[in-house]
This record gives structure tokens, sequence and C-alpha cells, in this order.
């Protein structure tokens, strides 16, 4: 079908907005196949990554109470968003690069045209960054705990296009959710739920829960 259309020669209909599609549809350089797989990229990276980070997060905190208790104040939650983040990495199955040029690292030589999977929830796991004193290991949740470095978004220049919108739905939401629901619990057992650990973005099935 979308072939068919023959590019931006075939697009008609109503006058673009100023919204990113109508922007990307008004472009004479691109072809309606570009478009609209552009558009499919951001309705999948924008949804799919805010709604499991919301559902897992929201899990994680019911089964530490101490910890969502935080949110209650409002300078924590930009911090405690930066926590979840790091801990819970949806995009787990890490993200591509290809060496423009030989690089070692770690010991290891990399070569120009090498591809390298880089995995960010390992790195989100380092001790050495994120284990600091006064703090617990970096596999354990502790909104109180300096996180802003970490590489849940990517990193380079093509990381997170999204990132400042997913940090506002996810302040919003995570403190909205626990100051309007202060008797939300998990309407299942813990072990019944369900984890998306064969999807590219990392999560829950589903979240039932009850208030
Ligand atoms: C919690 C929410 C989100 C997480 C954890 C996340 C994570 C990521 C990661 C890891 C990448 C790959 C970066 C890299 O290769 O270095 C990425 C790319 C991207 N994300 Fe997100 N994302 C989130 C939300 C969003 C939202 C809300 C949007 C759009 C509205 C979005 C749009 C994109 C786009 C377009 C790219 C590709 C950027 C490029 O290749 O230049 N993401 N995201």
């Amino acid at each position: 079908m979308l072939d068919t259309l023959g590019g931006a020669a075939g697009r008609s209909g109503p006058a673009p907005g100023e919204d990113i599609l109508s922007r990307l549809a008004a472009r004479d350089d691109l072809t309606v196949r570009e478009i609209a797989a552009t558009g499919v990229l951001l309705l999948v990276a924008g949804h799919e990554t805010t709604a499991n980070m919301i559902a897992l997060s929201t899990a994680l905190l019911l089964r530490h109470p101490e910890q969502a208790a935080r949110l209650a104040d409002p300078a924590a939650v930009p911090g405690a968003v930066e926590e979840l983040l790091r801990l819970l990495t949806i995009v787990h199955t890490g993200v591509p690069r290809l060496a423009v040029e030989d690089v070692e690292l770690g010991g290891a030589l990399i070569r120009a045209g090498d591809g390298v999977m880089a995995m960010l929830s390992t790195a989100n796991r380092d001790d050495r960054l994120f284990g600091t004193e006064g703090h617990p290991g970096a596999d354990e949740v502790d909104l109180a705990r300096d996180a802003r470095r970490h590489v849940a978004f990517g990193f380079g220049v093509h990381q997170c296009l999204g990132q400042p919108l997913a940090r506002a739905e996810l302040q919003i939401a995570l403190a909205t959710l626990f100051r309007r629901l202060p008797g939300l619990r998990l309407a299942v057992a813990r072990e019944a739920l369900e984890f998306r650990a064969d999807a590219l973005i990392y999560g829950l099935r589903a979240l039932p829960v009850a208030w």
C-alpha cells in the first residue's frame, strides 16, 4: 500500500498543522514510506516504553512502600524517576554500535567495522558508578541515590529523542498514582505476574491492581 502511494508526490489531504507528524508529512525530501516508518517509530518508542516503565515502576514500588513514600515530596520525584530508569533499564537487549576506528575497551580490541551490542542494563548496574557510600549496591532500589549518570536512554548522538517527554510522563504518573491511591495494591500474587523477558522493551504483560 505504502509503495503504491509512490512517495511524496502521491500525498494529499488536509493542510498540515503544527504537530510533528504534520511537519514530517509536509516534507518533500522524504518518501511516504519514510514518513510512515518514522510515525510508527515514534508511536512504539513513545508508548511501549513509558507504559512499561510506569507498570514496572509501580510493581516495584508496591514491593517497597518505604521507597514509594518518597514520592510524596515533589522535590524528590525527578531523582526517584532517574533511579527507576536506571534499575529497570527497559531497553534490556542493548543498543547496536559500529566501531568507526580501532578502540580498546576493557583490554579488548574492537576493530574498525566491528559491530558491538552495548548492554545498557549492565552499565546501569555498575557498582563503581552507583554503589556509592551510604547507598546499597546497584542491584537494589534506592530512590535517594544519585542515578543521573545512567544510560537507560542510550548514549551519544542517537540517544533517546523522547527523554524529556518520558521523564515528564513518569514523574507525573507515578507521583499522582501514589498520592491519589494510597491503598494501591497488587490484585494477584506477585509470582503470578508475567514479565516480557522476550520483548525488545522489557515490562509486564499486565499489572492487575486494586485499591
Ligand atoms: C522510559 C521511556 C524511554 C526509554 C527508557 C527509552 C530508551 C531509548 C533508548 C535506549 C534508545 C536508543 C538510544 C541509543 O541508541 O543510544 C532510544 C531511542 C529513541 N527513542 Fe526512546 N525511550 C523512552 C521513551 C521515548 C519516547 C517517549 C519517545 C518519543 C516520543 C522516544 C523516541 C525515541 C526515538 C525516536 C529514538 C531513536 C533516536 C535515534 O536513533 O536517533 N523514546 N530510546
